[in-house]
């Protein structure tokens, strides 16, 4: 049974997933904490509804940035977990956090990543005229939204839609793809060599497993 410890910035409905896919016995797995940035937000609330250790780190209370992740690190292993996953958490990593769970540090991102790496995914590609967009989960790289992707999944962008329309379509996606790599993740079936993802010992393409076009 692999331990996993959950990142959060907010209201962790990605966290509840998890938390529902572990419930069933989708994922072979527990999670043993939720770490946030933020205090009183209501992930922390699902967390604790659902009996797990909880902890708040402000980020506002460390003089830098590698002092904050040093501490973050500390919070983590005391659950010496096997699995980080990044539900949310709206936080740049430094390269000492990212190296030390490296193969084993998950992001989910809204956007068909390699596009729109950042903020305001969605708005982005409304603005830009897209007719498709979705979400991506990867192995977290020191390259901000860049490591290797996984799985995605895409979703329409209509006429009149608005960045909260397309927001809650997302959404719908990230809930069923971020349980689905944990399991494989937790089935031992899913490995980081540097810069490429392997699911069953072969290299995922630049989309992830279910790549429309196989074509790298
Ligand atoms: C999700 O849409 C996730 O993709 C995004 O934050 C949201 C968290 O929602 N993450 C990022 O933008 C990371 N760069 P949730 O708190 O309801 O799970």
């Amino acid at each position: 049974m692999k331990s996993i410890v959950v990142l959060i910035s907010g209201s962790g409905s990605n966290l509840q997933a998890i938390l529902d896919a572990v419930a069933t016995g989708f994922i072979a797995g527990r999670v043993r904490g939720v770490v946030s940035n933020k205090a009183n937000v209501y992930g922390l609330e699902r967390a604790r509804r659902a009996g797990i250790a909880t902890t708040v780190l402000d980020h506002k209370a460390y003089a830098d940035r590698q002092s904050y992740d040093a501490a973050l690190v500390a919070a983590i292993d005391e659950h010496q977990p096997d699995l980080v996953v990044l539900a949310g958490f709206m936080r740049i990593l430094t390269p000492n956090f990212v190296e030390h769970y490296q193969g084993r540090l998950l992001n989910i991102h809204p956007s068909l990543l390699p596009k729109y790496q950042g903020l305001n995914t969605h708005q982005r590609a409304i603005d830009a005229g897209d007719a498709e967009h979705g979400c991506s989960v990867h192995f977290v790289t020191a390259e901000l939204d860049g490591g290797p992707v996984i799985l995605q999944a895409k979703v329409p962008i209509f006429p009149d839609d608005d960045s909260e329309s397309v927001a809650e379509r997302v959404h719908e996606q990230e809930h069923r793809i971020y349980p689905l790599v944990i399991r494989w993740f937790c089935q031992n079936r899913l490995q980081q060599r540097s810069d490429q993802a392997l699911l069953d010992g072969q290299v995922l393409s630049k989309h992830g497993y279910a790549d429309d076009d196989h074509q790298e």
